[in-house]
């Protein structure tokens, strides 16, 4: 087989894809998130969302994303397996069951069992959950939307890591002339 196909065929990926506001905040001081559609989108722009779904096999997400995006008043939203994190959630309910599993134990474990399953390119998605990854150095790309409000306070993106984690940034765009998307991909010199 030529290599090209083969390393593609087999790489492993877990990506971020997420929107903060301008200081740093993924939810706000009462855990809402209206204001990342506080910039006027008429033709509902999706800045890429779309083009990076259709990349990924399977969602890792924490308890309280999953739980966030089962109250939304809309038809469930992931085509792709989504692998919910939690050690307090007892079941996944009736509703979604087929489309969510329930997960939990060490993520080095979580992630090797998903991949025997076949599923390789990873979207990983909630605060914590995010931040339990990049202390075990286990993303590999981060495309972060800055919607430009500050909201002083609420659920961070990041938090403390035992040691700096170096990243380049492989591309830049400016959505409705107010949005900045970067994407940040891991280096490791290893
Ligand atoms: N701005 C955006 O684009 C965006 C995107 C996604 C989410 N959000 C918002 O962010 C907030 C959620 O963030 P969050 O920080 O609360 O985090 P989260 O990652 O969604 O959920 C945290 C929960 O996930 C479980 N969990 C995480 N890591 C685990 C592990 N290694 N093993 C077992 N369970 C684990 C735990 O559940 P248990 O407590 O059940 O053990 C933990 O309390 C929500 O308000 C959501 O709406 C915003």
């Amino acid at each position: 087989m030529c290599k090209t196909i083969k390393s593609k065929i087999l790489e492993n990926i877990n990506s971020v894809f997420i929107a903060t506001s301008l200081d740093g905040y993924i939810a706000d001081k009462n855990g809402a998130i209206d204001w990342l559609h506080s910039i006027p989108n008429p033709g509902n722009l999706d800045m890429g969302y779309i083009e990076f779904t259709s990349r990924i096999d399977a969602l890792v997400m924490g308890r309280t994303t999953f739980e966030t995006v089962c109250a939304f008043d809309i038809d469930w939203p992931y085509k792709q397996p989504v692998f919910v994190l939690s050690n307090t959630l007892k079941k996944i309910p009736e509703d979604y069951k087929n489309k969510a599993f329930l997960v939990k134990g060490l993520l080095t474990d979580i992630i090797e069992k998903i991949h025997q399953k076949g599923f390789r390119r990873l979207y990983i998605d909630g605060g914590a959950t995010i931040q339990g990854f990049l202390k075990e150095d286990l993303i590999d790309e981060m495309i972060i939307t800055v919607i430009p409000v500050l909201l002083g306070g609420g659920t961070s993106l990041f938090s403390e890591l035992p040691n700096d984690l170096e990243f380049e940034c492989t591309g830049s765009k400016v959505y409705l002339k107010k949005i900045v998307q970067n994407h940040f991909r891991r280096i490791r010199n290893d």
